[in-house]
């Protein structure tokens, strides 16, 4: 599988269809909420300054995410990955074309989730995360096996302090203002496909797959 961008509005279902993704074709998850969540757990510098920003719903400033995923894209060589919630703006986007160059590599489909705004809301304030190793667990359609504890780790099960109702709100504006606007840009480069993200979770996969696999019109 080439490397893909999976694209959507804040609870799309990008980090749960990632999951997939890793484990049925091997590919590396770049997930740039995920680092910083990491970054905030290990009390980093970059936790630090990213946690003002994501507590608020607000997106981290480009030059801290594009330095980042540079970083990541050294690391992991040339194996194939998913970019999950980056680029989120149109200068993180052309940033991102300018470190593929300098890798030597290039996107082959951005998948976009389409979910409409009340379900957002609805798998967001019921989403709940393992506090230790990230996995996504929602207290309606997917608990853990044992409330409250990680079924993969044995971590403690939370809600992210962005899930609560204010910071959903910004998070969905900042989507509509910044990050939607991306679609054109892809869109223009004959690589967006638009997916049905509504639905069982492997039936979601299922389309992914179908649409990864057909040529782009
Ligand atoms: P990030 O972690 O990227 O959050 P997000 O984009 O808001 O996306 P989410 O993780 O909320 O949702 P998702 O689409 O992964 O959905 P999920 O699979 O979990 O970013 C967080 C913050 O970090 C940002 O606000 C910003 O501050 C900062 N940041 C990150 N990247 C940045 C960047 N590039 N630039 C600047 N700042 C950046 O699913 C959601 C729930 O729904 C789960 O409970 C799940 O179980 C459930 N669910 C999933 N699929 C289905 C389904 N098909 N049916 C029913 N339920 C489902």
């Amino acid at each position: 599988m080439k490397n893909i961008i999976l694209f959507g509005a804040p609870g799309a279902g990008k980090g749960t269809q990632s999951a997939f993704m890793v484990e049925k074709w091997g590919m590396v998850h770049i997930s740039t909420g995920d680092l910083f969540r990491k970054a905030i757990r290990n009390e980093t510098a970059l936790g630090k300054e990213a946690r003002k920003y994501m507590d608020q719903g607000e997106l981290v400033p480009d030059a801290v995410v594009i330095g980042m995923v540079e970083e990541v894209l050294t690391e992991i060589e040339d194996k194939n990955f998913v970019l999950d919630g980056f680029p989120r703006n149109v200068s993180q986007a052309e940033a991102l074309e300018n470190l593929l160059k300098k890798h030597h590599t290039t996107i082959g489909k951005v998948v976009s989730l389409e979910v409409p705004t009340e379900t957002l809301v609805s798998r967001l304030s019921s989403r709940r995360v393992c506090s230790q190793c990230g996995a996504v667990y929602n207290v309606v359609g997917k608990p853990p096996r044992v409330e409250g504890i990680c079924d993969q780790c044995g971590g403690q099960v939370i809600q992210r302090d962005d899930d609560k109702e204010e910071a959903i709100r910004t998070r969905l504006q900042v989507y509509e203002e910044s990050t939607r606007p991306l679609k054109t840009y892809f869109e223009n480069q004959n690589k967006l496909v638009e997916i049905d993200g509504v639905g069982e979770a492997q039936e979601v996969l299922a389309r992914v797959e179908q649409a990864l696999n057909s040529p782009t019109s």
